[in-house]
């Protein structure tokens, strides 16, 4: 429990050099002309941006707008999707540097679409111990919110009702340093350091199965 609460200070630390740096990226996008771009996506996340799983592309749908704008700036920038043997990362890395991507305020614009499209619901498809996951999940609440809304002053996405499988995943990833590795990526290395707590698959299962629950 020390070690915990040492790591949830260590990360609130952080946090608060991090607020100013959320709120400066928050730019106002044009979801109509965001709307042009998004046939570029649906092959993988769908019309409705629910996602698919044996594509390994998440829900996009449902996510708060400002961090599917900072994903879509960390895959065009190098700050995910570059590591050896995140193949699926790569895959999406290639995507956000299309041509069309490349204009000023063009992701924006795509963030803003997104966010607009319909929130449907997910069928769980991740097995845990919901009980043991509850036990685990008061470190998470301080940045995700106790419901796993997403806290943006916090850069913090929202969990609940996001793809589980994606999130095991990525849990995974940031643990193996697949994500969280770039220096200005100060909200993926925050989330990497609190991988900590959760030491086994199994327990990343469990506390995904608790944030299910809270759907
Ligand atoms: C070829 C398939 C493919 C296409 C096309 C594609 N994506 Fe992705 N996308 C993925 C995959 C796979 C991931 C998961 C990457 C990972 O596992 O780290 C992903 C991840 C994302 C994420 C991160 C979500 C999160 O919560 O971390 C966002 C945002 C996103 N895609 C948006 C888009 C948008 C917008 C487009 C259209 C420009 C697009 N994608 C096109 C496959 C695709
Ligand atoms: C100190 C704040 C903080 C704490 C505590 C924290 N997170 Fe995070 N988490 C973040 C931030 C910031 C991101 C976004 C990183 C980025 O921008 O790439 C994130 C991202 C994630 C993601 C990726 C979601 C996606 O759609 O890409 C998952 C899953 C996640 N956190 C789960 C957890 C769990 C489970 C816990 C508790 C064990 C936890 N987090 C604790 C700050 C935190």
């Amino acid at each position: 429990m020390k070690f915990l609460k040492t790591v949830v200070l260590a990360g609130l630390l952080l946090a608060s050099g991090q607020i100013i740096n959320a709120l400066a990226q928050t730019v106002p996008g044009d979801a109509a002309a965001g709307k042009s771009m998004y046939p570029l996506c649906t092959s993988c996340h769908g019309v409705n941006g629910s996602g698919n799983q044996a594509m390994g592309a998440p829900k996009i749908s449902g996510q708060l707008e400002f961090y599917t704008l900072k994903q879509l700036q960390h895959f065009q920038n190098g700050a995910r999707g570059t590591v050896a043997g995140d193949i699926k990362g790569m895959q999406m890395a290639a995507m956000s540097k299309g041509p069309r991507l490349k204009s000023p305020g063009a992701l924006a614009n795509l963030a803003a679409y997104v966010s607009s499209l319909p929130d449907k619901t997910i069928t769980p498809t991740v097995q845990g111990d919901a009980a043991e996951g509850k036990a685990a999940y008061p470190v998470c609440a301080a940045c995700h919110g106790t419901l796993g809304e997403g806290i943006e002053a916090m850069a913090a996405p929202r969990l609940t009702g996001q793809s589980d499988w994606y999130l095991v995943a990525q849990l995974k990833k940031f643990k193996k340093g697949q994500r969280g590795y770039h220096n200005a990526d100060h909200g993926g290395r925050q989330m990497r350091a609190m991988t900590a707590a959760l030491p086994t698959d199994g327990s990343m299962n469990d506390v995904v199965a608790y944030i299910n629950s809270l759907n």
